[in-house]
């Protein structure tokens, strides 16, 4: 054991541990253990089929994608829509969204990502385990080994997206070196935990993860009032309190026993971004953005800096406004990773 914090036995809100003491291994069996529930080692097969709804744009086409799984106990299927540009190979954004896949590519500025060369993959994270309390009933775990109780929905999420990030490289035109975990919020949150894990994510973008996703923990002072705010510390709308009395099921259970008691938690979302080194991982936040916590998010971004010593940026932007994943953001995605994901610069 090399790191300082193990177990979680301090209970000091300043700990942080030194970049020596750093261990990714570590800090992903803790993620596992204590915050999104650890991610089984599961025998599935996939077959994709093509739904046959090519739309062109200008740029490149659209096109929709059965992915079924089959698991010991039986098959489940969900849609992917996945749009490329009109070219060879592609790098792709591959991200879970809230409202459906037709709502997505309405939302998300699609031409202009294919005019820049990216393709698009996204999945409505609903159509894979719905997002609400005994959802896990009615998702992609009904095909799964049973008794994966503990496996909170964040981490289904984020499973669920290594599981479509291997299967895009049978699309042609797809880079499969190059595929970008991303999403926004509470995707943010799975979009990390995926990366985190699944080192064949060539980057991450987390768009407003906020409280367990890409802001820290150790330096807040709930609107609860347990903790006084002082010194670094700072007031924040979402604690794991709060995060766990409204969304239980995103969590392994074990998670809610740490509601009041944020600064003990044996591991801190700067871990989580530092543990995705040396691969990209650019963090976006808006001023107005209090569930998001700007200036956490912004403690997050300088630890993990730290902790993985310069060995793979990690990006920070703020932009004025509230909480969206807007144009604007996805204009600092794309001038980000063309800088770090050009030819060359990652293997
Ligand atoms: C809620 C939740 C946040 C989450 C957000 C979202 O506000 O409390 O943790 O990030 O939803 O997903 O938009």
């Amino acid at each position: 054991m090399t790191r300082g914090t193990a177990g979680g036995s301090t209970g000091s809100p300043d700990r942080a541990i030194t970049p020596a003491a750093f261990d990714r291994d570590q800090v992903i069996t803790d993620f596992g253990r204590v915050v999104y529930g650890v991610t089984p080692a599961l025998q599935v097969s996939v077959d994709s089929t093509d739904l046959a709804q090519q739309v062109m744009y200008g740029t490149g086409a659209e096109n929709r994608i059965r992915l079924t799984v089959t698991g010991p106990r039986g098959a489940y299927s969900f849609e992917l829509a996945l749009c490329l540009p009109n070219t060879d190979r592609s790098p792709v954004f591959l991200g879970l969204n809230f409202d459906g896949n037709d709502a997505a590519l309405q939302q998300w500025p699609i031409d202009l990502l294919l005019r820049r060369g990216y393709g698009v993959a996204t999945a409505h994270a609903s159509a894979i385990e719905p997002d609400r309390l005994g959802g896990a009933a009615d998702g992609i775990r009904t095909v799964l080994p049973e008794g994966l109780d503990d496996w909170g929905t964040l981490g289904v999420w984020a499973w669920a997206l290594s599981l479509i990030r291997r299967q895009l490289p049978s699309f042609a035109h797809v880079q499969a070196d190059k595929i970008i975990a991303i999403g926004h919020s509470r995707m943010g949150k799975a979009a990390l935990w995926a990366a985190a894990q699944d080192t064949g994510f060539a980057a991450v973008v987390s768009n407003e993860a906020g409280c367990s996703g890409d802001a820290l923990h150790r330096h807040l002072s709930t609107g609860s009032g347990h903790r006084p705010s002082t010194g670094s510390r700072h007031r924040v709308k979402e604690d794991i309190a709060a995060i766990t009395g409204k969304f239980p099921y995103w969590f392994t259970p074990s998670y809610a026993g740490y509601a009041g008691r944020d600064a003990e938690l044996p591991v801190d979302q700067d871990q989580l971004l530092a543990s995705i080194a040396p691969r990209p991982v650019c963090v976006g936040s808006a001023s107005e953005d209090d569930w998001a916590d700007p200036l956490g998010q912004f403690q997050a971004v300088l630890a993990a800096r730290e902790l993985n010593e310069g060995s793979g940026p990690v990006g920070f932007h703020l932009r004025p406004g509230d909480h969206a994943l807007l144009a604007e953001d996805w204009l600092h995605y794309l001038a980000f990773l063309d800088r770090h994901l050009s030819p060359g610069s990652h293997s």
